[in-house]
């Protein structure tokens, strides 16, 4: 087991470059079980999820050939079986996709209950649903999702809570189905935007992506044997965005699209910290201690849960008291008890951290829960004095490319090194 090791307390000063986004990779990559022919993906983040959804296509029957960390080749000339790995699905959240994937294209899906980060229950009754309307015989026993059809007929399907997952799931299904399909009340996050364009590039007709109604009318084939380009990462974006000001520091973000930033922007500036927005890149830049602010959590384009607990380590070191309202996850506040490990100061009321800003943070051993978590732990020991060790670091792996030399490029001192 590793951890990371930080000696805290340098600004972090210079340039750091972007990679794709890691929610958009893992839906992207099911939807090549869509493909009747070949098709190439480009910047690729290399991290672990993407690596285990890698494996488990291939075990599939998929022919993909790792042109370089960032970029595959993949193959569909049939698969061999609808069963997915009991091994790997289990640890990816996002294994679900598998079933939108594999019900659309061959009528069958058998795929176990997804694991990843835990935050509360993680239900998926709007998957369910939006399969059966499309007619599909779904269910879920001894830890199997198990779904079959004769066929899927394009429906109207509205969902009854914005879900990325079950948004991403019903375009997996239905681009291949007979007829028209409308979904309402869909998710807007970029990454959907982003499997949308992969689609339509590949041979699909999706309209309307990116607004609260999608229509998809399926196609008979996609015939793919294109190039596709991932989009940058908003959430590594905006953890760096949140570093740099939480150090005390100076950088510029290169390859993000600064509009999909546009809530953690008006937060940062609302503190007073300099952002600029320079073409593909941001400039951040604080040379003050930042202002209190209130922060609630909502679906794209509200301010992102997946920068819940990154934006809580700086509110512990702005002056004055902040109230930071989840309203996405039962249960995000896991980072609580680590956090205050380094000296914050922070209740929980209900949905709410209540937290009162400090001077200064202190090093602290912390332990990271989940992947954004552990993203927190990470600026927290940046911006402490002295030294921080932060176990479980798999967890920042998932969705972190090199994040130490990432870091270290921008100044910080950070090791990996061995737990004994
Ligand atoms: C995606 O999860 C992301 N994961 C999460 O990012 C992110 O936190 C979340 O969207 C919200 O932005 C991936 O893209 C792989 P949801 P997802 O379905 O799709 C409720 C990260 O750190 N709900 O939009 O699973 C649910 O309980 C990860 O990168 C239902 O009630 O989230 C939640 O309250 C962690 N029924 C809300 O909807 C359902 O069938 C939003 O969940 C589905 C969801």
């Amino acid at each position: 087991m590793e951890k990371l090791r930080i000696y805290g307390g340098k600004p972090l000063k210079g340039t750091v470059s972007i990679c794709g986004a890691k929610n958009a990779a893992i839906c992207i990559l099911p939807a090549t079980l869509l493909i009747d022919g070949t098709c190439k993906i480009e910047n690729l983040p290399d991290i672990i999820d993407v690596r285990r959804y890698i494996s488990v296509l291939k075990e599939l029957g998929l022919n993909i050939t790792q042109n370089s960390p960032n970029e595959i080749l993949v193959e569909n000339k049939g698969i061999k079986t609808t069963s997915c790995s009991l091994e790997l699905c289990p640890k990816m959240r996002a294994s679900y996709y598998l079933v939108g994937a594999l019900l659309g294209r061959y009528k069958s899906a058998e795929v176990p209950l997804p694991g990843g980060c835990n935050f509360g229950s993680r239900p998926i009754d709007q998957h369910i649903k939006g399969f059966e309307a499309l007619g599909a015989q779904v269910s879920t026993t001894q830890g199997l999702i198990k779904a079959t059809t004769k066929k899927l007929v394009g429906t109207s399907i509205y969902l009854d809570v914005v879900s990325v997952g079950a948004t991403i799931n019903m375009i997996l299904a239905s681009v291949l189905a007979e007829g028209t399909t409308i979904i309402e009340n869909a998710a807007k996050e970029p990454h959907i935007v982003d499997l949308a364009n992969f689609l339509n590039t590949m041979g699909a007709n999706i309209k309307g992506a990116g607004t609260d109604t999608i229509k998809i009318v399926g196609v008979k084939s996609l015939p793919g044997n294109a190039t596709y380009s991932i989009i940058p990462d908003q959430i590594e974006a905006g953890t760096f965005m949140v570093a740099a000001a939480a150090t005390g520091g100076d950088v510029i973000i290169k390859n993000c699209i600064p509009k999909h930033v546009d809530s953690i922007t008006a937060k940062l500036v609302e503190m007073g910290i300099t952002v600029e927005e320079l073409g593909d890149s941001i400039h951040v830049k604080c040379d003050k201690r930042p202002k209190k602010v209130n922060i609630k959590t909502m679906p794209y384009p509200g301010f992102p849960t997946d920068m819940h607990p990154q934006m809580a380590t700086l509110l512990s070191i702005a002056n004055g008291m902040s109230i930071l309202t989840e309203s996405v996850w039962d249960n995000r506040f896991q980072y609580v008890e680590e956090l205050k490990k380094f000296g914050a100061q922070i209740r929980i009321e209900g949905r709410s951290a209540i937290i009162e800003g400090v001077k200064s943070l202190d090093g602290a051993p912390v332990v990271c829960s989940d992947l954004r978590a552990g993203a927190a732990m990470v600026i927290a020991g940046l911006a402490s004095k002295g030294v921080t060790e932060i176990s479980k670091i798999e967890y920042v792996d998932r969705g972190y490319e090199n994040i130490e030399e990432k870091l270290r490029n921008l100044g910080a001192k950070i090791e990996r090194v061995n737990e004994d």
